[in-house]
């Protein structure tokens, strides 16, 4: 019951309360050094995204049994690379401290999953969140509201539980939803964007953005038949 209230606690507190309080932070021995203490931390983010895309690995052929069909089309993984969480806390602001890092940087293991249809998505992610080791720190619809650009996916940042030698950590990760049409638009608009020396007109801003709304109108449409045509039980 104990446990029950903490995970209640922190379904219900922002990330940056939760990292504050050190029992949910892995514990970095002090003894080591710099480096060998970014390594170990870095390891506790590679085993809660092994953690993650297990679950997936596990929803998707489940429902395969049941429905005869996939509902995520692919799952990527990764951490973040040393060089940009480097860059990112710097322009953050944030002082060079594993505990800055591991504080404020929710992004460090970071899921994308992509998925046939929009209600697959939703449904990919109510099923990850209704697991009772998995707790929503923030989660932002990009899909309901796109971001100005045109920019749609669901994002989730959760915090998973993850068992080691002496104790169990609850190990932030970002997990991307997106459709195949979204993930097209993001893909291709992420080359033409930071590809340096590139600055985007404003025109060339609208007709991207025009794209996203095709990509939308698409996947309205395939949602569609696929609510017609497959029908889950
Ligand atoms: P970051 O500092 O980039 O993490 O942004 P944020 O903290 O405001 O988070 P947000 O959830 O808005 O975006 C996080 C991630 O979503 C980015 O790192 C990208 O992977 C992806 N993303 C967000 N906006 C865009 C976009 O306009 N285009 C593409 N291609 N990807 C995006
Ligand atoms: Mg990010």
């Amino acid at each position: 019951t104990v446990d029950v209230t903490v995970r209640k606690e922190v379904s219900e507190t922002t990330y940056t309360e939760v990292a504050r309080d050190d029992r949910l932070l892995p514990q970095i021995y002090d003894y080591l050094d710099t480096e060998k203490q970014f390594s170990r931390a870095l390891f506790f983010y590679e085993a809660g995204l092994q953690q993650i895309m297990a679950k997936l690995e596990i929803l998707n052929r489940e429902f395969q049994y049941g429905n005869d069909r996939n509902p995520i089309e692919s799952v990527k993984g990764r951490v973040k690379s040393e060089q940009s969480i480097v860059e990112k806390m710097k322009k953050k602001g944030l002082p060079m401290t594993i505990s800055a890092m591991m504080s404020n940087i929710y992004d460090i293991a970071g899921v994308r999953v992509i998925c046939p249809f929009i209600s697959d998505v939703y449904q990919v992610a109510r099923m990850l969140l209704s697991q009772k080791d998995i707790s929503l720190v923030t989660m932002k619809d990009y899909i309901k509201q796109p971001k100005e650009n045109g920019y749609r996916s669901l994002h989730l940042i959760v915090l998973v539980d993850v068992f080691f030698s002496e104790q169990m950590q609850k190990i932030p990760v970002e997990i991307q939803l997106r459709s195949i049409a979204m993930n097209c638009w993001a893909s291709t608009e992420h080359q033409l964007r930071y590809k340096k020396d590139h600055v985007l007109t404003d025109d060339m801003q609208k007709e991207l953005k025009c794209c996203a709304e095709l990509m939308a109108e698409a996947d309205q449409i395939m949602q569609e038949l696929a609510t017609d045509l497959l029908k889950e039980d």
